[in-house]
């Protein structure tokens, strides 16, 4: 497929929102206001240079009703040839984003594999990363907790800040920064240590408990927010690596926000887990956004469509579209994210 032009990129969020049935979309249409169609610090439209003035891509309108979120149900998504309606999308002056990242460019030795990235990702919102495998998905959740600096002959340009302040200014703690910016990997990585030392392991070398009732405080409250305590309470003792596969993956959230993250980054948490587990996980997503902002590679774009408010669709390293999750899969703004979402791709 020949890459897509490039004034298609990131085409700033103009176009009527369409609430549908996507669950928990209680902020979706606070958001729209930066250049990825974000809820920018300013809360008014900032277009992106490179865009700016480009003209909107040709846009094929896709109906409310036909994308189908019943949980057993393939994404259909019926092409209506009506006109979409040109509304200028709701715009409000939220709280500033958490993570503001502009112009994100990742190579690994020398070859580029994130081009030029500009998203803002807003506080108690669950954005979904989506598109083809080796899209750049995980390279760019790498990019907001630094992870890509473990990785030899990865090399990360541009602008991330994280509350305002840069995250790769020298002076930045990054054990600190990964503990303000949690994740949650596709595969349940439990420490070979008891349940209760694998959520009590972070605050430890935080050193966020003043007590050792103050820690089984936090064991306790960390293990109840990720739907587990019930479960393991009577054996806190007993190995992480003895729970099923997802109540692991639940015991690393728990572990995840032991230390009081701002932000949790999630790649593919449920692709291992079956389908009564990741239903546990999604309602956890659900209940978690309340508190902290998540971001989430799925392959699933039921997932997608269920836990977030906002989705990104990622191809061949660029960032194609992102906007309230409602829009982009009832109204998709390039073709490529339309073929993505109908299946005629990936
Ligand atoms: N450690 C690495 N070394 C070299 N190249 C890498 C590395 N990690 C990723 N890449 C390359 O970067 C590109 C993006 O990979 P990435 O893993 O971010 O894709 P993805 O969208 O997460 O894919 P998937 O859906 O399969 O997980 C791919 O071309 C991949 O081969
Ligand atoms: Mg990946």
């Amino acid at each position: 497929m020949s890459e897509p032009p490039k004034e298609d990129l990131q085409a700033p969020e103009t176009a009527g929102a369409a609430p549908v049935a996507a669950r928990g979309n209680g902020a979706a249409g606070a958001a729209g206001t930066s250049p990825d169609g974000g809820n920018g610090s300013a809360g008014k439209p900032v277009i992106n240079p490179s865009v700016a003035g480009a003209p909107e891509p040709p846009q094929r309108h896709l109906g409310e009703s036909g994308l189908n979120l019943k949980p057993s149900g393939r994404v259909h998504v019926a092409v209506s040839t009506a006109p979409s309606a040109h509304a200028i999308e709701p715009q409000a002056a939220l709280e500033p984003p958490v993570f503001s990242c502009r112009d994100v460019n990742v190579y690994y030795h020398g070859k580029q594999a994130l081009k030029n990235v500009s998203i803002d990702v807003a506080r108690r919102q669950v954005l979904a990363m989506i598109g083809p495998s080796g899209c750049g998905k995980s390279t760019f959740l790498r990019c907001l907790n630094r992870m890509n600096d473990t990785i030899p002959g990865a090399r990360v340009t541009g602008s991330i800040t994280l509350d305002g302040s840069d995250i790769h200014d020298e002076r930045r703690d990054v054990v600190q920064l990964r503990a303000r910016v949690g994740m949650v990997f596709q595969k349940p990585n439990p420490f070979p240590k008891s349940i209760y030392d694998n959520v009590a392991y972070g605050p430890r070398i935080h050193g966020l408990a003043r007590s050792r009732a103050h820690l089984d405080d936090i064991v306790c409250t960390s293990l109840t927010r990720a739907g587990l305590w019930d479960e393991v309470k009577d054996r806190l003792g007993s190995p992480g690596t003895g729970l099923s596969g997802g109540q692991q993956q639940r015991l690393c959230i728990a572990r995840t926000i032991a230390v009081q993250p701002e932000v949790i980054l999630m790649d593919e948490p449920c692709s291992a887990l079956d389908p009564v587990a990741t239903a546990r996980i999604e309602d956890l997503i659900d209940e978690l956004r309340e508190s902290y902002a998540i971001v989430i590679v799925t392959h699933s774009m039921q997932q997608a469509a269920r836990v977030s408010q906002r989705t990104a669709y990622f191809h061949l390293g660029e960032l194609i579209e992102i906007g309230d999750t409602d829009r982009v899969f009832t109204n998709p703004r390039h073709r490529l994210t339309e073929d993505y979402i109908t299946g005629r791709f990936g």
